[in-house]
């Protein structure tokens, strides 16, 4: 069953998801050659910690962490270790949070340094078909619409799309009904409706769409070893477009001062 949130859980799942958004660029500030995984989950829980909220992975079916952290040919669900970023990595940092009872969740893959040109559009045009899935989710769309577009634009440019992994439903729970598939038919799955919170979270590979669970029971790679991308925004459905409810703003602010 989906729950339809009023206007004031919107506003508590602003902030929750504003907060997660916040998190993602102080680690931002951090992603360097040298660094571990395991500073910047540090660096993330004492964020969230400091601005009265609970890290929203820790402990969630058992994960033991407040990130995941997802390096290269790791699709999701990575876990922070004493790993050392090095030049030319890419690393998914996914963050969730509870604030006033509310998840917020986003997620970012960053590059190391200099990366790899053809990584460096994979990366490009998976955050771009995360908005262009973001114009499908009005009122009226369907659910298919959004994984189709994700699709379409992914595949143009010979990228396959995770088929296991998806988005969902968010707000007291961090995962609510409906699941969001990156892929699927226009006109197809359930219908969107105003107050409707979803996580749109393509899952997008350089090379097959196969995966594998790695031996640690959480960690998602891709089984060709190929690199992979994932970028993650909650939005709550509206009329006319949705109201995207975290940012990159903050993360990209701090990029943008970084190569200065
Ligand atoms: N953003 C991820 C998701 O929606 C985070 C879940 S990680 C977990 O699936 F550790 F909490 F399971
Ligand atoms: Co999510």
């Amino acid at each position: 069953m989906i729950y339809i949130k009023t206007a004031e859980e919107i506003e508590l799942l602003r902030l929750s998801n504003d907060l997660v958004s916040r998190t993602l660029a102080a680690v931002a500030e951090l992603i360097k050659p040298g660094v571990t995984t395991n500073q910047l989950d540090v660096c993330a829980e004492e964020f969230i910690r400091d601005h009265s909220a609970v890290p929203g992975f820790l402990n969630y079916k058992g994960y033991p962490k407040t990130l995941c952290t997802s390096v290269n040919s790791q699709v999701v669900h990575g876990i922070p270790s004493e790993y050392e970023l090095k030049e030319g990595d890419i690393v998914s940092i996914d963050c969730g949070v509870i604030l006033n009872k509310y998840y917020g969740d986003s997620a970012y893959t960053f590059a190391v340094g200099e990366i790899d040109k053809k990584v460096e559009n994979l990366l490009q045009v998976t955050r771009e078909s995360l908005f262009k899935g973001i114009e499908q989710a009005t009122a009226g769309k369907r659910i298919g619409d959004i994984g189709n577009a994700v699709q379409m634009y992914c595949e143009s440019f010979g990228y396959s799309v995770v088929r296991e992994m998806v988005g969902h439903g968010l707000g007291k729970y961090l995962h609510e009904s409906p699941e969001v598939p990156n892929y699927g038919k226009r006109g197809t799955g359930p219908k969107l409706t105003k107050g409707m919170v979803i996580c749109i979270e393509p899952m997008i590979n350089l090379g097959r769409k196969d995966i594998v669970q790695e031996n640690d029971g959480w960690t998602i790679r891709t089984h060709d070893q190929y690199p992979s991308a994932h970028f993650e925004l909650a939005v709550a459905i509206d009329h006319e477009k949705a109201d995207i409810l975290s940012t990159f703003k903050y993360i990209e602010e701090v990029l943008k001062l970084k190569k200065q």
